[in-house]
């Protein structure tokens, strides 16, 4: 088997993601969702109802009464932090994969992700941009989750790849593709292809490194995602060499008019909601 093989396998043999998750983000998708509806959806899995009362009745929330009926959490926690909480929930456990050499990778990762999603969320925001929240929240958080498989399967050629990344000659992905012929990019389409994602994920994913290479009806959700990426980096939320390699945002930066002093504000909001948000996704901060 080639390598590519070998990878294309192990995609197939990535967990599903769950459907009870991404029948409820449609429902979400809708602004005027109905709870009735978005419950009925939810309260088959017992997990994810647990899940929901019990962020409700955390210390964070500090409600003065427990709440115990999943209707009610639904409405309180309103359409945001539930958004948040089911992607991160199903998301985590594909990031969480044990994977014995990168436990430490796997973290970081993770933190990587939520990051990057975080930034999306308030680029979206501060720039009043017109593009989907739950497509834009899933593609940002998963757009790394190629990697999970790469270094799940290419425990010895990754090292190769982050020598060649040190040595300060190629980004992440550029030595990825001189040393395995693609990139985790490509393998994290492949993934979001097998789930049956929306073809605006899939796409935003296969090419955050390259969103000129986006399909035009797609390119500013690729784009975004692509500048999170290099912000949430850029703020202290990279994974390693990864983090010394990345490249060329401030064509993006431009492109949404961003001033430095609008980069000062937009870093103090992505503070702000990245502390909310580990607290909905349960992750410590750093
Ligand atoms: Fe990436
Ligand atoms: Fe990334």
């Amino acid at each position: 088997m080639s390598l590519m093989e070998e990878i294309i396998a192990a995609v197939d043999d990535m967990p599903p993601f769950p459907q009870v998750v991404q029948r409820a983000m449609q429902a979400l998708a809708d602004p005027e969702y109905e709870v009735v509806g978005l419950v009925d959806i939810l309260k088959v899995d017992q997990a994810i109802t647990a899940s929901i009362l019990k962020l409700c009745n955390s210390a964070y929330f500090g409600l003065p009464r427990k709440v115990s009926s999943l209707r009610e959490a639904v409405v309180y926690l309103g359409a945001n932090q539930l958004r948040q909480l089911l992607l991160s929930g199903a998301a985590s456990k594909i990031f969480e994969k044990p994977n014995a050499g990168y436990t430490v990778f796997a973290d970081e990762l993770w933190r990587h992700a939520l990051a990057t999603a975080v930034m999306a969320q308030v680029l979206r925001q501060s720039r009043r941009l017109n593009i989907n929240e739950n497509t834009l929240f899933t593609a940002a958080l998963l757009h790394d989750v190629g990697k999970v498989v790469l270094s799940n399967f290419v425990a010895d050629k990754y090292r190769d790849i982050e020598k060649m990344v040190e040595g300060g000659e190629s980004s992440f992905q550029e030595a990825e593709k001189k040393v395995l012929g693609f990139d985790h990019a490509d393998i994290g389409g492949k993934i979001a292809e097998k789930w049956e994602f929306p073809q605006s994920i899939i796409t935003a994913i296969a090419f955050h490194h390259e969103p000129a290479r986006a399909a035009k009806e797609f390119r500013v959700l690729t784009e975004l995602v692509a500048l999170s990426n290099n912000l949430a980096v850029m703020v202290g939320y990279g994974t390693g060499v990864d983090g010394l390699a990345c490249r060329g945002h401030g064509l993006l930066l431009k492109k949404l008019k961003i001033t430095d002093q609008g980069m000062e504000e937009l870093v103090m909001l992505f503070q702000l909601e990245m502390a909310k948000t580990c607290e909905v996704a349960g992750v410590d901060e750093d």
